[in-house]
């Protein structure tokens, strides 16, 4: 059955990616394969400090990757998690859901499935995140001799970017894919993962009802399972706007209570991406001020629009 292809994006994604993307799609494309390309090309991109190549390293300086993709038509899922020296990523937590009878690697078997793919290698530590965990971190550490634990603690209060890739596609059969991928929280604790590559918590997908994917603070997606909620409820009937709210309004309720001990600041937010199985969009989040994308078919490029921060 024909359907109207769309694409909904985070904001920080270019432009370009976006719209190759549906060019992709009109020439018959499939969504997942569309999620996969645009991913990619995030990936690629050294100007994008949360995400793949040039991302934030974490406490040893080290970039370690998380990335998961769905697939709604079959309810598959592969993601990968603190994957270490591998350009793709998201293609490799494809790969896992397609080649494996399993849905989650991480860290050295991560990196041994790469290999065994033939997933191309890459050091994924640019000049300048390198410089920036030096002045940062490095410089600290030769200083004083605090253990990991007591730096990454420390680091957290000047915690930058969550700039998590989202990308959700509807293809011209109504199959709709969701693809995240991250270079998670810049001066993480070594073998920290975040939601992306969560199946329920930073993404999920499921052509009968919809999909949803998050960006911000991992952890408190994490803890209320914010993907698979939203999913969840429009399947229970509840309409886009009102599932992306509830999802929201239960995760500020989550930051509202940051405090030291539960190592969360005010500063702290989420954002979630949501596209029911008619392919209509919508984007809600802890804070105003944050947007997203989206193209339809009918578009040349695509549109930037601000979320909705419910009260
Ligand atoms: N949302 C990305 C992360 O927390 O790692």
């Amino acid at each position: 059955m024909a359907s109207a292809p769309v694409i909904l994006a985070n904001a920080e994604i270019r432009d370009e990616f976006i719209a190759d993307g549906m060019q992709r799609l009109r020439r018959g494309a499939s969504a997942g394969d569309v999620a996969e390309s645009i991913a990619c090309a995030v990936e690629d991109d050294p100007d994008e400090h949360t995400v793949g190549y040039s991302g934030w390293p974490n406490i040893l300086g080290e970039v370690e990757l998380d990335a998961s993709f769905m697939d709604g038509a079959t309810l598959r899922a592969g993601a990968v998690a603190a994957l270490k020296g591998f350009r793709h990523p998201i293609s490799v937590a494809r790969q896992v859901m397609l080649r494996l009878p399993h849905v989650l690697l991480a860290g050295e078997g991560a990196a041994r499935f790469a290999i065994e793919i033939g997933a191309e290698r890459r050091d994924m530590l640019s000049p300048e995140a390198q410089a920036a965990w030096q002045q940062r971190i490095a410089a600290v550490v030769e200083d004083e001799e605090d253990d990991a634990i007591t730096l990454t603690v420390r680091a957290l209060r000047e915690r930058r970017g969550s700039d998590t890739m989202n990308v959700i596609v509807r293809d011209a059969a109504g199959n709709i894919c969701s693809a995240v991928s991250t270079s998670g929280i810049a001066w993480k604790y070594p073998g920290r993962v975040g939601d992306s590559p969560i199946i329920g918590a930073g993404n999920y997908c499921d052509n009968r009802y919809g999909a949803a994917t998050c960006m911000g603070l991992g952890e408190a997606a994490m803890r209320i399972g914010a993907a698979v909620q939203a999913v969840m409820l429009m399947r229970l009937g509840w309409s886009l706007e009102a599932a992306g709210c509830e999802v929201v309004r239960q995760l500020s309720e989550l930051l509202g209570e940051s405090t030291a001990e539960n190592h969360m600041s005010r500063a702290d937010w989420v954002r979630i991406l949501v596209m029911d199985a008619a392919g209509n969009v919508g984007a809600f989040a802890t804070r105003l001020g944050l947007r997203y994308k989206v193209q339809t078919a009918d578009d040349s490029y695509p549109l930037t629009r601000e979320v909705v921060c419910p009260a």
